[in-house]
């Protein structure tokens, strides 16, 4: 392990394969392991937080199996680490164990796929800030979007293990059924209580599904969703619901105005291209209100953020 900063438990640790399984047609889960400095540092990884994976040693799949849009990205050469949230962390003992979904969209993410019980991959990380549980909230809606959804289960099994007091509901949008990334059936329970998504209702909370096509639950977006959930909840007070949100940045500038217009608190988790993420190379700028005023100035998403408050972002 090499420590990146004496002040802070982040570091460049070395993780175990223990498992790497696809989950209907687009999606994989990998479950790591750390011992040692890495187990004890990533014990403290937060929901929101993220890692950067060096995926460059990893091999590429036969170009058989490699999907024809991705064959001439896989042939690149791989010379930066990719970030990655956690969808869980469990430390046990002297290990920890973290659950990372991904999604094959390029080079980096082809060559996850080949990787292999056993085999031993250099991350860095606990990395950045990760949502803010705030104590006087009694409602806590996790707004996923697409693959947004890693960040948002880890934040469920802390609010519910940690904050049991929260009453926590999950709303999940794509375009399809197919593109939502969980395991196992969606399971209709009833349009009032919604879906049972495995990944949710392991913490007892149910989930509201839109998909675009109308393929799983209400048709639409999801944010029409929530605007609606809301505005059928007229007996929840504003200062006592807060909104977590990860996914697509279009959804995030949506989720942010319902927010600010009915006076909810908002955190989202938003994505940068990230050649380093740790701060030095400036490459991940997110532009930010300052204060009230019209003034706006960047910010690192790898350092300030990821997750920000939903009010300071200024969305493209
Ligand atoms: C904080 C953070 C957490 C993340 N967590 C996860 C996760 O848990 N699971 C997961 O599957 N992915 C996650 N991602 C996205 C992941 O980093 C990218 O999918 C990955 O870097 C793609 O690498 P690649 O070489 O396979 O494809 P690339 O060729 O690098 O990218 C393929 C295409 O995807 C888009 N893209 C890639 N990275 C980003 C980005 N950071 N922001 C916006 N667009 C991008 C670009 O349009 C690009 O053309 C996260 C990103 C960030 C910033
Ligand atoms: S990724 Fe380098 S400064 Fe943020």
């Amino acid at each position: 392990m090499s420590q990146i900063s004496s002040s802070s438990k982040k570091g460049v640790f070395s993780a175990t394969v223990l498992a790497n399984r696809q989950i209907g047609q687009r999606f994989h889960r990998l479950r790591l392991e750390f011992s040692a400095d890495g187990a004890r540092a990533f014990a403290q990884f937060k929901p929101g937080q993220f890692t950067q994976v060096d995926l460059s040693s990893a091999a590429l799949p036969p170009e058989q199996d490699t999907p024809a849009d991705l064959l001439d990205a896989s042939r690149r050469e791989l010379l930066l680490r990719r970030p990655f949230s956690f969808a869980d962390v469990t430390a046990e003992g002297d290990k920890t164990f973290a659950e990372l979904l991904y999604c094959v969209v390029g080079p980096a993410t082809l060559r996850m796929t080949t990787l292999s019980s056993g085999d031993r991959v250099s991350i860095i990380g606990p990395l950045g800030n990760g949502f803010r549980i705030l104590g006087d909230k009694k409602t806590a809606l996790l707004v996923v979007g697409g693959m947004g959804a890693p960040p948002l289960q880890h934040l469920a099994k802390t609010l519910t293990s940690e904050h049991a007091e929260i009453e926590v509901v999950a709303f999940a949008g794509a375009k399809a059924a197919s593109e939502l990334p969980f395991e196992g059936r969606l399971d209709e329970i009833s349009q009032q209580l919604g879906f049972s998504l495995p990944e949710f209702t392991k913490y007892g909370i149910n989930s509201i599904v839109a998909t675009d096509d109308g393929s799983a639950g209400y048709r639409g977006l999801v944010t029409d969703r929530l605007q609606q959930w809301l505005d059928e909840k007229s007996g929840l007070t504003p200062d006592s619901v807060i909104i977590y949100s990860c996914g697509p940045e279009a959804m995030l500038a949506k989720v942010a105005e319902i927010a600010r217009d009915k006076g909810i608190d908002c955190q989202v988790s938003m994505e940068r291209r990230m050649a380093c993420g740790i701060g030095l190379c400036q490459s991940c700028a997110v532009e930010c209100r300052v204060d009230d005023s019209s003034q706006t100035t960047y910010k690192l998403c790898c350092e300030d953020g990821p997750v920000f408050d939903g009010r300071e972002v200024v969305f493209v």
